[in-house]
């Protein structure tokens, strides 16, 4: 059995900032509502003409594969994570292929939005394990922008959001760094909680148009926030005890918690709970939002330049989000 470990990180943000005043000029909203309950300050988002889900995975993932010292044509597989494709099908992890312009090697997508970073790792991971693959490229990508509601209906969902890419290059381990555990879960039970119905193949357009009054029409992504953040604070603090029993570890030999940047208020609560301080846990969602799939690989390429993560420190990756789906990632780096 062998192990993997991260050898390269990337991540792309577009240029374009919006902050929360930006916001307040096109919907009912304030900075202060939205920095009280989130902590969020501001958030990018794309220019279509630019960019889309799979080009700012593509531009995240180059800085990556750069800075792992590896042929582009060494990568064996990749895994793209993603809630927003740029088509319903294919995935995006082909158009990532193609764009990258490497030789034949599968690519596939992973669905699960705030978790899928985790849920990605978690398949490169075993693929490096079995033998299968030696060199894999994990994305997570958001383009968030193009499908929210901004006007004042949609205010309680479209602030939180913003976009972005993360990518990180999963290799075989020959040392003692390596991911040393993954663990997920889902409960479908709480599918609509967090979710965007239509369209789908159970909501087809003609059939929405059909059954909704026009502003009815349920295209945007509906939240539960405050189901969300209940389940959330329960299973962020699971899901990281799992990981660190499974170890051998306390909560003390945590150098470095990277949570999932859904809301700053959730990183908090789950930093008093295992008693970090302000070094010990990295946040940017003051910077980005929500990226959900891409917050994580953002965050951990962040902390990573600001040299915020040392050799043979214990960094641990955690998720929560829709599904509802959850998971954790435990790394001797
Ligand atoms: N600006 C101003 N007012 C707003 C806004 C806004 N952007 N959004 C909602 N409001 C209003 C509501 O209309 C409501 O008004 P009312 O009392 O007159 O009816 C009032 O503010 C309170 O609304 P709530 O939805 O109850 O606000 P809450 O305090 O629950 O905060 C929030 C909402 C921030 C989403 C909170 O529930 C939360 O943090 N939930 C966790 C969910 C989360 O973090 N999601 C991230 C994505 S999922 C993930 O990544 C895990």
């Amino acid at each position: 059995m062998y192990s993997s470990k991260i050898i390269g990180l990337g991540k792309y943000v577009p240029e374009n900032v919006v902050t929360n005043n930006d916001l307040s000029k096109i919907m009912d909203t304030s900075d202060e509502w939205i920095q009280e309950r989130t902590g969020i300050k501001e958030r990018r988002h794309i220019e279509k003409s630019d960019d889309s889900t799979a080009k700012m995975g593509v531009k995240a993932a180059k800085i990556a594969i750069e800075r792992a010292k590896i042929d582009k044509d060494d990568i064996d597989l990749i895994v793209f994570a993603t809630l927003s494709p740029d088509y319903y099908f294919p995935g995006s992890g082909v158009i990532v292929h193609d764009m990258l312009g490497i030789k034949t090697c599968p690519a596939l997508d992973v669905r699960n939005q705030c978790s899928g970073f985790i849920y990605a790792i978690s398949v490169a991971d075993q693929f490096i394990k079995t033998g299968m693959y030696k060199n894999v490229l994990v994305i997570g990508s958001e383009n968030h922008s193009g499908g929210l509601d901004m006007t004042t209906r949609g205010r309680g969902v479209s602030v939180i959001f913003g976009d972005g890419a993360g990518a990180a290059v999963l290799s075989r381990s020959e040392d003692d760094s390596q991911i040393l555990s993954t663990h997920l879960h889902s409960q479908g039970q709480f599918a609509k909680e967090l979710s965007l119905i239509g369209p789908s193949t159970e909501h087809w357009v003609p059939e929405i148009i059909a059954e909704n009054p026009q502003e009815d029409i349920p295209y945007f992504p509906y939240m539960n926030g405050q189901l969300v953040f209940k389940h959330a604070v329960v299973r962020f603090s699971e899901v990281i005890n799992e990981g660190l029993e499974k170890n051998g570890l306390k909560k003390d030999d945590i150098n470095m918690l990277i949570p999932h940047q859904a809301n700053l208020r959730i990183s908090q609560f789950v930093q008093k709970k295992f008693q970090l301080s302000d070094d010990q846990v990295y946040n940017n969602i003051q910077r980005y939002g929500n990226t959900t799939a891409a917050s994580i690989p953002i965050a951990l390429t962040e902390a990573w330049e600001e040299k915020k993560i040392m050799k043979g420190d214990i960094v641990v990756l955690a998720a929560f989000g829709s599904g509802f789906t959850w998971g954790s990632c435990i790394i001797k780096w």
